[in-house]
């Protein structure tokens, strides 16, 4: 059959036909500064830079040009770049079984399983391949767990500023209209409160029928590094309690060591009925985690839900070897302290400039917020050669990778406060 459908073709069709792939050793030679392609639909805006190479907290571009990165990919790469343990075990994976399914029984998947739910205290996991697609089994089960107790309409409660992701019912479930413009109707279930406002959830517990679950981040990310009261989950868990609904937290940023503990819900001593995990579990393999305790643990069976790649041999070795890795680098407790010497450093320094509105962090999630949006500092640091984020206009965040040593940590801080200083200082105001 394809023998006759080339014979049919014009000349040229078929060389097109033959020679789609560039060589692999010219891939790293494509130096195009502004990192677009006519190729690529145009979901991102992206920075003019392209890396080729990464070891441990540093970056190179394809001019050779050295960055010092304090975002990790956004929460991804949490043991650096290139990480050894991670290289060997994911090289040793590939040349033996990649993928096989979730027809079949996959080792790799149960061992992950049972390490997150011994680290974790929860009990069953199911395997996505990203954030959005874990907090998707989280909405899901919450949906279920409600339809089984006779509600009908089961709704979730959400958080203003919250960030859940990109498929419908996760953008839906978000908080931002930026993130929702456009893609109405959105999925219907999701009753919105303030985040760290308690009064109004109470309120809503009192007034509002149909509600199974709450859905929260323990510190807001894409938010704006939003850190609530410290008894603010406890307070939520006995609201759920009271009222039989299903606490989901959504640590797909704060999980994995970030905040100065394992999972950022450790910090309150409670335990959530669902947790979705991402980001960091992988560092940088695609892998997502939807984890559940009790009925909730219980409540997807065969042909509710599934993934062909969630939890494919290759994605739970990442995952293991990053455990195996936190563990034995002690890189949450290093988080912690490393945070603390990040904001003392911050705070020592800007603490005081009128410019300044906040500087807080758990662990190694730190914002600075400024008076003003600083969006354009991101270009400024990076020609410094820092890479940072700025998010929610005016408030930079900063997610460097665990293995950060002390110097570079101070390298970060000495560095991002003089273009602070430089960008709020009268000259340079807008
Ligand atoms: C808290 C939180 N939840 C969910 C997501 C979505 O994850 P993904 O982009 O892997 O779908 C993100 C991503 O930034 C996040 O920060």
């Amino acid at each position: 059959m394809e023998a006759n459908r080339t014979d049919t073709m014009s000349k040229d069709k078929q060389d097109a036909h033959i020679s789609f792939c560039q060589a692999p050793s010219t891939y790293h030679e494509n130096r195009d500064r502004n990192a677009v392609s006519d190729s690529l639909m145009a979901t991102y805006k992206r920075l003019p830079v392209t890396f080729v190479r990464g070891e441990g907290a540093w970056l190179w571009d394809t001019d050779g040009k050295r960055y010092l990165d304090a975002l990790s990919g956004i929460a991804v790469c949490g043991l650096g770049h290139a990480h050894a343990g991670v290289a060997r075990a994911l090289c040793e994976q590939a040349g033996t079984l990649i993928h096989t399914s979730n027809l079949y029984g996959i080792g790799h998947q149960r061992v992950l399983a049972d390490t997150l739910a011994r680290a974790s205290g929860m009990e069953r996991v199911f395997f996505a391949n990203s954030g959005a697609e874990a907090n998707e089994a989280a909405i899901k089960i919450a949906r279920l767990h409600g339809h089984r107790k006779g509600i009908d309409q089961p709704a979730i409660v959400v958080m203003d500023n919250s960030f859940h992701g990109r498929t419908l019912a996760t953008l839906s479930a978000t908080g931002n209209r930026k993130v929702q413009a456009g893609f109405e109707p959105l999925v219907k279930g999701f009753v919105r409160v303030p985040f760290g406002d308690l009064e109004t959830l109470r309120a809503v517990a009192e007034n509002t029928t149909g509600i199974v679950a709450v859905l929260v981040e323990p510190v807001q990310g894409e938010g704006g590094v939003n850190i609530p009261a410290p008894d603010y989950l406890n307070q939520i868990r006995e609201i759920c309690d009271e009222r039989g609904w299903l606490l989901m937290l959504d640590e797909i940023q704060t999980g994995m060591g970030r905040s100065g503990r394992l999972f950022a819900h450790q910090y309150n001593g409670i335990a959530p009925d669902v947790m979705t995990l991402a980001k960091g579990l992988g560092n940088g393999v695609p892998i997502g985690a939807c984890l559940a305790r009790g009925e909730a643990a219980r409540t997807l069976g065969p042909g509710n839900h599934g993934s062909t790649f969630g939890g494919n041999p290759l994605a739970c070795r990442a995952g293991l070897a990053v455990m195996e890795a936190l563990e034995q680098e002690q890189l949450v407790p290093r988080s912690e302290k490393l945070g603390r010497r990040l904001l003392d450093g911050f705070r020592a320094r800007l603490g005081e400039h009128s410019g300044i509105i906040d500087i807080r962090g758990l662990g190694l999630m730190i914002g600075i917020e400024l008076e003003r949006p600083c969006g354009e500092l991101v270009a400024r640091a990076m020609a410094a050669g820092l890479l940072i984020n700025v998010t929610a206009d005016r408030v930079i965040r900063l997610l460097p990778p665990l293995i950060l040593d002390d110097t570079q940590a101070d390298l970060l801080v000495t560095n991002l406060c003089g273009l602070i200083e430089e960008f709020l200082s009268p000259v340079s105001a807008p």
